[in-house]
Order: structure tokens, then C-alpha cells, then sequence
């Protein structure tokens, strides 16, 4: 029945969750040909959105945006809409214990029984959110519970979101997706519907569990390559070599590729992910845990060398460039740079701070100024992060007096 209203484009989708991944997500399905209704309970986004603006940073969206809403194919609502399809992209933090982080599903669990309250019947349940291995049966526990629907009587999917911010859109219609379930029947439904708006991108068909480790394994395997790289930065500081140069004459090799070192690893994946694994096997998972202690260390390292390379010297007014955790996007999660900037707060340094892609004076307790006005007022830069506007006016920047975490700099 899913399968003929897809071909038709009759298909409804209701999104919960309309954050980064969600409202791509939504203009993604809207702009397939499928009727989406957008859905938060964060009630400010749904009025931002009802206004036809976004509230988030993310090239080509707010235009995409506009047209879907035009057009009627995607709905922003603070009502949960009764569909055919369901999407959960709702926030998966970590909580801290004793010695370990470990997923919060608190969301994923508030979603799951909401959806089960008005499931009906063959309606498709898809889990977005980056999740711990296992957690796809646990939503679909929680909704048949809820519904009191069998469930061999609807469809459960896991299919991982695997997109870059800042190429959101792009990558959403072109990358590979991974589609798992304990049913074949749903992994089918689920595969013709991601199919229709995947425009490059082939989907792939899996269990549940193999899809939920394949999404934590990715973002894994890049931790675990950053922090070599993390390592070999801070090694190589006590051998007063650059370790830019060393990681340009290795690579040279035909057989290896170190990546970047930088300030840390953050965002809402890397930084989180891996303690997905971690949590479920302690054991096992060595290298995993060590990587994300490595580059959680990174940021500290940085703030200590800082400290040194000032004396202690209070009155320095220090800038840092780039608080975001990546190039050229506003996302503060997790974020290294945030954490020199407290670290050296701490300490009893003025901190100043510039970040293009924010529009405020202040975020937390640190002034905003623009890269001119940095350049003017601190006493001695970071650069924390290889933002466009920083590369671009890199020649003024390494006549400063600079530390230099991300290698632009000759
Ligand atoms: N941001 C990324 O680049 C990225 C990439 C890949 C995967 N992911 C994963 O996608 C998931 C979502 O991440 P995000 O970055 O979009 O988060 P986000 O914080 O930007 O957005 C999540 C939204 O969900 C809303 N929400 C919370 N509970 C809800 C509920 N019960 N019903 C409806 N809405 C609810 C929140 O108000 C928020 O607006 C996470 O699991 C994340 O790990 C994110």
C-alpha cells in the first residue's frame, strides 16, 4: 500500500525533530513531491518557521525552504500530524557517569511514545537520530507498547543520517543512504521512499543493528584518525618540530594518509558517537575510548601551550578565531574552541573572540568582534578554526602574533 502511494507521490511524512537534520530532512522529502509536515516541540522553531524564516546557519536552505512552503509540500506545525511515514530526528546527547558518557535517549523515547499514541496500521517508523546499537528495537518496543499495534503490524527502520553541515542539502541528495530493519517488508517500503529523493545516492539495504553500528563506525573511524593526528601534534611540540610539515612529508608515502590535527574534536557526532560503542562495550572497545580521551584532551593542551607562550601574563588580551567546531558553520556543540576560551577565561585571561558565522555581541561570556576589529584589540591570536574569512585574510593574520592550531598558516 506504501509502495503505490510512493510511486504516486501521495505519501505523508511527519518529521519530528526540526533541527539541523530534521528540516533538511523535511525540504529533502517536500521538494520529492511528498506532503511533509514539519514538527517540533520546541515552539519558538515552529514560529520561526510559520514565518518563513529558518533558525539555523546552513547554505541554501532558507531559499529551498521558501519554495517548499510556498508550494504547500512541507508544513511546519506544533501539532503532531497523523501520517504515513514517521521520522524521528531528535537529539541523541550523552550523559556523564562515573567514568563513562553514555547515550540519553530521554528524546528518542518522548518521541517514540508519541508517535505510538496515534499509530495506526502498515504506517513506517524511521529512526534518524545516531543512536547505540539495539535502540531501534527499543523505539519499536515503546511503540507497540504505546499503540498496543503488533509489531509485525507496522514498520520499524533504522537509516542513519550521514550528512556534513554545511553541505546539508547537497548530501542529503547525494550521498548513500543505509537502510536497516528486522523486516524485510519495511527495509523494501523505507528503500523506495529514500530512493525517491536520493537523487545520486543509492540506498542500501541492511538489518537494524548492522545500520545503527555502520553510522556510530563511521564517525568512529574518524575520531580515531584524529586523534593519531592529535597525538602526533602534541608529540611533536616536545620535539619542537611542525607537525604540519612532518604529516606533508609522510603523506608523501603512497600508503599513508594522517589526517589534520586541530584544536579538538566536536560537534554532535564525532565527539559523541563513539561513546555509543564504548558504553555498550567497555571492554572491548580500547582504542575507541583512548582516541576520544586523546582528542577531548587537545583542547587543554592547547590552552596550557597558550599559557606558556604568555608567561602567565594576565593583562594579554587574547583572541580567538573561530569559536565554531568546524569551518564555516555556526554550530557551538561541543565545541574545542569554546573550551579554550573557558580554560584561559578561567585562568584569568581576557578573552575576546571572532566568529563570522554568528550574529551577537557576546556568546556566553566572551565579546564578538569582527576579524579587523580582533586583529586591533587582542594582544595575541588563536586560530582555532580554518573559517573561509580567515583564510582569505591570512597574510594580515601571520603578521600577528598568532598561534596557529589547524596549519594555515606558512
Ligand atoms: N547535526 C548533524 O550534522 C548530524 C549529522 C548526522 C546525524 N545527526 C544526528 O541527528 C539527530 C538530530 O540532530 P540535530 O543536529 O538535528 O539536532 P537539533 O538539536 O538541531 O534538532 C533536534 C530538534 O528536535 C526537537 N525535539 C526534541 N524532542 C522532540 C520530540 N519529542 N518531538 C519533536 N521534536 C523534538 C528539538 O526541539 C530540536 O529542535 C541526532 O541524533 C544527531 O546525532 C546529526
Amino acid at each position: 500500500m506504501l509502495l503505490e502511494k510512493i510511486k504516486k507521490k501521495e505519501l505523508t511524512i511527519t518529521i519530528l525533530g526540526m533541527g539541523y537534520i530534521g528540516l533538511p530532512t523535511g525540504v529533502a522529502f517536500a521538494r520529492a513531491g511528498f506532503t511533509v509536515y514539519g514538527f517540533d516541540v520546541d515552539r519558538d522553531v515552529i514560529s520561526t518557521l510559520k514565518k518563513g524564516k529558518i533558525h539555523i546557519v546552513e547554505p541554501d536552505l532558507q531559499e529551498a525552504y521558501e519554495e517548499v512552503l510556498k508550494s504547500g509540500k512541507l508544513l511546519p506545525t506544533d501539532k503532531l500530524e497523523k501520517s504515513d511515514v514517521y521520522i524521528i530526528a531528535v537529539p541523541t546527547p550523552f550523559k556523564h557517569s562515573e567514568d563513562q558518557k553514555i547515550a540519553d535517549l530521554k528524546y528518542v523515547e518522548s518521541a517514540s511514545k508519541m508517535v505510538g499514541e496515534i499509530l495506526e496500521e502498515n504506517n513506517l517508523v524511521i529512526l534518524e537520530s545516531t543512536v547505540p546499537p539495539m535502540t531501534t528495537r527499543l523505539m519499536t518496543d515503546i511503540l507497540e507498547k504505546i499503540s498496543g499495534i503488533s509489531r509485525e503490524k507496522f514498520m520499524s527502520v533504522h537509516c542513519p543520517e550521514r550528512v556534513l553541515p554545511g553541505r546539508i542539502l547537497y548530501e542529503l541528495e547525494h550521498n548513500d543512504r543505509i537502510i536497516g530493519a528486522e523486516r524485510y517488508e519495511a527495509t523494501e517500503v523505507a528503500k523506495a521512499m529514500y530512493g525517491a529523493m536520493v537523487k545520486k545516492g543509492k540506498c542500501f539495504a541492511t538489518d537494524d543493528i548492522t545500520a545503527e553500528m555502520c553510522k556510530l563506525v563511521e564517525n568512529t573511524f574518524r575520531d580515531v584518525n584524529i586523534a593519531f593526528a592529535n597525538e602526533l601534534s602534541m608529540i611533536c611540540d616536545s620535539l619542537n618540530i611542525n607537525v604540519f610539515e612532518l604529516i606533508k612529508l609522510a603523506n608523501k608515502h603512497p600508503r599513508v594518509n594522517i589526517l589534520t590535527p586541530g584544536v579538538g574534536v566536536g560537534g554532535h557526532c564525532l565527539a559523541v558517537d563513539p561513546w555509543f560503542i564504548v558504553e555498550k562495550f567497555p571492554k572491548e572497545a580500547t582504542i575507541i575510548r583512548e582516541a576520544r580521551l586523546i582528542n577531548d584532551f587537545k583542547p587543554r593542551f592547547v590552552a596550557n601551550k597558550i599559557d606558556k607562550v604568555l608567561e602567565g601574563n594576565k593583562k594579554m588580551i587574547v583572541g580567538i578565531l573561530g569559536l565554531a567546531y568546524k569551518p564555516d558553520i555556526d554550530d557551538l556543540r561541543e565545541s574545542p574552541a569554546m573550551e579554550i576560551a573557558e580554560i584561559l577565561r578561567d585562568k584569568g585571561y581576557k578573552i575576546i573572540a571572532c566568529e563570522p558565522n554568528i550574529n551577537a555581541n557576546k556568546i556566553n561570556d566572551f565579546e564578538l568582534y569582527s576579524l579587523e576589529e580582533i586583529i586591533k584589540k587582542a594582544d595575541y591570536l588563536i586560530l582555532a578554526q580554518g573559517h573561509t574569512e580567515f583564510k582569505n585574510k591570512i597574510v594580515k593574520l601571520s603578521e600577528k602574533n598568532i598561534y596557529d592550531c589547524i596549519g594555515l598558516l606558512k
